[in-house]
């Protein structure tokens, strides 16, 4: 396959020949790529359809919806439902799980999605982002709750994001490395423009709110002074700082050029558990960053390892290069935590 030919429906068809990929998870991601292409074209004539501020809603962690939260989430669940192998939809802007079958079988499909992140960016035309995973049902479902879906992101068959920037990218794996797509203009395509995409093992750029320094713990306060030292410090090397407040566009640029990207536990958000959500946010982009050779962490233990206990739970979330991560681990091991 040559790069310039290689449209999204040739990469997927190719991977199903190879046996790598069920149909049903080809249809799937094309109802995911449709959904992209939708919310994008929103996105873009945002202004001139008034769709950029806010709702008088808020959703189930208490965050006020914008208009294109809530449009978002309605494209997804709309053709995300079409393939006849998804049983149930987890959003965050869903209070409870969507079941589209009564008696799920196993082998069923469950799809989890945040359909805008980084909406507050939505008003002062930066990056946005959607984020999506699915995983596939152990056994047959005979009740229905929202505990179903509590599942290890290590179960994940597939995550994916889409960026909204100056370009449409669609970013997947389905466990066998990652691969990014852009949606070229006028033909509508999305063609295989980033194959294979790997981070670095090293890097000297990080990315955290640095406004919530007096919140942090020891840990994060040594690791950030260690990179703003620079030179004169331990890391005996200058860091660059980034911060978009679009975890998409964060992970999106360390896939492109390295880096590590911070939203812990700290002491402001820690009784919820951190920021942001485990089986929408966290699990996907640590899924993705693990396949591109990447770590994901919360600075104790895998984050694709830990067990959830509630469907809109939180969590804290360090990725990126591995070194990196691991030097935190490594902090809060010497300090036994
Ligand atoms: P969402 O828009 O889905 O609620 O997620 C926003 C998240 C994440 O993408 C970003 O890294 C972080 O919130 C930004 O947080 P700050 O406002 O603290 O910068
Ligand atoms: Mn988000
Ligand atoms: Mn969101």
């Amino acid at each position: 396959m040559t790069l310039e030919s290689t449209t999204l429906r040739k990469f997927l068809l190719q991977l199903q020949k190879q046996d790598a990929l069920d149909q049903d998870l080809v249809l799937l991601i094309e109802d995911i790529a449709t959904s992209c292409r939708i919310i994008s074209h929103q996105i873009r004539n945002g202004p001139f359809l008034d769709i950029l501020g806010a709702t008088e809603t808020s959703n189930i962690q208490g965050e006020t919806q914008k208009q294109l939260d809530v449009i978002a989430n309605d494209v997804f669940l709309s053709h995300c439902s079409n393939c006849a192998r998804v049983a149930g939809l987890v959003s965050e802007e869903l209070d409870d799980v969507v079941w589209l079958k009564d008696r799920p079988k196993a082998g069923d499909y469950l799809f989890y999605f945040d359909p805008l992140d980084g909406s507050s960016n939505l008003n002062v035309n930066l990056s946005v982002g959607s984020i999506f995973s699915v995983v596939e049902l152990e056994e047959d479902i005979e009740t229905l709750s929202n505990d179903v879906v509590l599942v290890k992101g290590t179960k994940q068959i597939f995550a994916g994001y889409s960026l909204y920037g100056p370009s449409t990218s669609l970013v997947f794996s389905t466990g066998q490395g990652v691969n990014g797509f852009t949606h070229k203009m006028g033909t509508g395509e999305f063609l295989l423009t980033f194959p294979n995409m790997q981070l670095p093992e090293t890097t000297d750029e990080f990315a955290i709110n640095a406004s919530r320094w007096r919140q942090w713990d020891p840990v994060i306060s040594r690791y950030v002074q260690e990179c703003i030292d620079g030179e004169d410090g331990p890391r005996q090397k200058t860091f660059n700082m980034r911060w978009t407040a679009s975890m998409v566009a964060e992970v999106h640029r360390i896939l492109t050029r390295g880096g590590i990207f911070l939203y812990p536990a700290d002491k402001e958000n820690a009784s919820r558990g951190g920021k942001l959500r485990l089986l929408y946010e966290a699990n996907p982009m640590s899924f993705i960053v693990e396949q591109a050779n990447g770590r994901a962490s919360t600075g104790r233990e895998r984050i694709l390892s830990v067990q959830p206990q509630s469907h809109h739970q939180r969590i804290g979330v360090i990725l990126g290069c591995s070194e990196e991560v691991e030097r935190i681990e490594s902090h809060y091991r010497e300090i036994g935590q």
